[in-house]
């Protein structure tokens, strides 16, 4: 008979093989069985489908990958713990000392920071330049220049850039062109069909769409990707079970979805825009929008991300996020609760003036995540939170 200690670690731990699941069940596990040395060795050769070891490879991180794949018609995608994970392993893999990084001014702060203040350590020189010069590569891009890493549309102002342009600059140079997709998402943008090598987004936001998950993504050729899969490995980036299990569900109703943002951030838009207190809106679906037309050109859907500005008065912005009530006050986006932050605070927070400017950014801003809920319930919290 078998110690109590060794019963409740093997008992019940068989496969069962009648129960044939409909969904992928999560395989919280770190490590796979073989049967045999020679099972090990077929998988060391390549010749098995099997599963190793979770950092590797496993079937519910899988799963979820395929479903990202065929979102960007891609042939491979890799899922990584957050979207910071998937920058960071793209880059290592794709940039070495010696290299240039070409990247747009206007990122995501944790990108700008990750090339400024870290890859810089590691020999890889970021140049930060402005949408003109993104819209105008040849005049920016030199010999040493390995990778272009930008985004459209860019937070906060949702300025929009011509991807197809900058993708086929890229390739004239052979330079490495790499998107960060995460506010528009597949569904209403696909920077692949556009030409571009790599599409990163955070999971986080959109493709999970519950505001319960960390994680990131990469999709592209078969080839771009394998080195990108072999730095996940090392640098230990991958997305765990669980969460991948979460993003498979939340993907399942990713189309629903967006289309119900983009509604509603329309609707918000447009009522925010006919608003005598609102002195701007930026809503890559209004034709007041600087790239209405590029958008129209690249994107299905304008979006669920609207900003709005007060005239430039830090007080005025701060009574508005003070006073919503049904928008909550957080960090982050593409949820189904609607979400409100002022860039000041958050991606522009600590920006002198001059890097405001440069950003379009004023102290008035107003950044929306607009959600799921019903779009009057939205409209009739913000139109009360402008106040009279
Ligand atoms: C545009 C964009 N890219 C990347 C990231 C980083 O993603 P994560 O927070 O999942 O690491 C964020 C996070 O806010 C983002 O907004």
């Amino acid at each position: 008979m078998k110690g109590p200690a060794t019963e409740l670690i093997h008992a019940g731990e068989t496969d069962r093989g009648v129960a044939v699941p409909l969904t992928t069940p999560i395989y919280e596990t770190s490590t796979f069985v073989f049967e045999n040395a020679q099972e090990v060795l077929a998988y060391n050769e390549g010749r098995s489908s099997k599963y190793l070891y979770s950092r590797y490879a496993n079937p519910t991180v899988v799963s979820v990958e395929e479903k990202l794949a065929a979102l960007d018609r891609a042939e491979a995608a890799l899922a990584f713990s957050s979207g910071q994970g998937a920058t960071t392993t793209i880059l290592m893999a794709h940039a070495k000392a010696g290299d240039e990084v070409i990247c747009g001014a206007a990122i995501y702060g944790g990108t700008l920071h990750l090339l400024h203040d870290l890859l810089a350590n590691f020999g890889i020189a970021t140049r930060f330049v402005s949408l003109e010069d993104l819209a105008n590569l040849d005049r920016v891009l030199t010999a040493r220049t390995r990778l272009v890493w930008f985004e459209s549309p860019i937070n906060p102002t949702l300025r929009c850039v011509d991807i197809g342009r900058i993708a086929d600059a890229c390739r004239a140079r052979g330079v490495l062109s790499i998107i960060d997709n995460t506010f528009a998402c597949p569904i209403n943008q696909q920077p692949l069909a556009l030409g571009v090598d790599l599409s990163m987004q955070s999971a986080t936001k959109y493709l999970n769409g519950h505001s319960d998950v960390t994680g990131g993504v990469v999709c592209g050729s078969r080839a771009l990707v394998a080195p990108i899969e072999k730095a996940r490995r090392l640098l230990g980036t991958v997305m765990d079970p669980y969460p991948a299990y979460a993003l498979g569900r939340g993907l399942k109703t990713l189309p629903l979805r967006i289309a119900r943002h983009n509604a509603n951030a329309q609707a918000v838009a447009e009522f925010l825009a006919k608003d005598r207190r609102v002195s701007r809106v930026y809503y890559p679906g209004l034709p007041s929008h600087p790239d209405y037309e590029i958008a129209r050109r690249q994107m299905v859907g304008s979006g669920g991300m609207v900003c709005f500005d007060l005239d430039g008065q830090y007080d005025r912005a701060a009574r508005v996020y003070d006073r919503v009530k049904i928008v909550k006050r957080a960090a982050s986006l593409g949820g189904v609760e609607s979400l409100v932050s002022m860039p000041v605070l958050t991606s522009q927070w600590g920006h002198t003036e001059a890097q405001l400017k440069e950003a379009g950014v004023t102290r008035g801003m107003v950044r929306l995540s607009v959600g799921l809920e019903d779009a009057d319930d939205l409209i009739a919290d913000l139109d009360q939170a402008l106040e009279r």
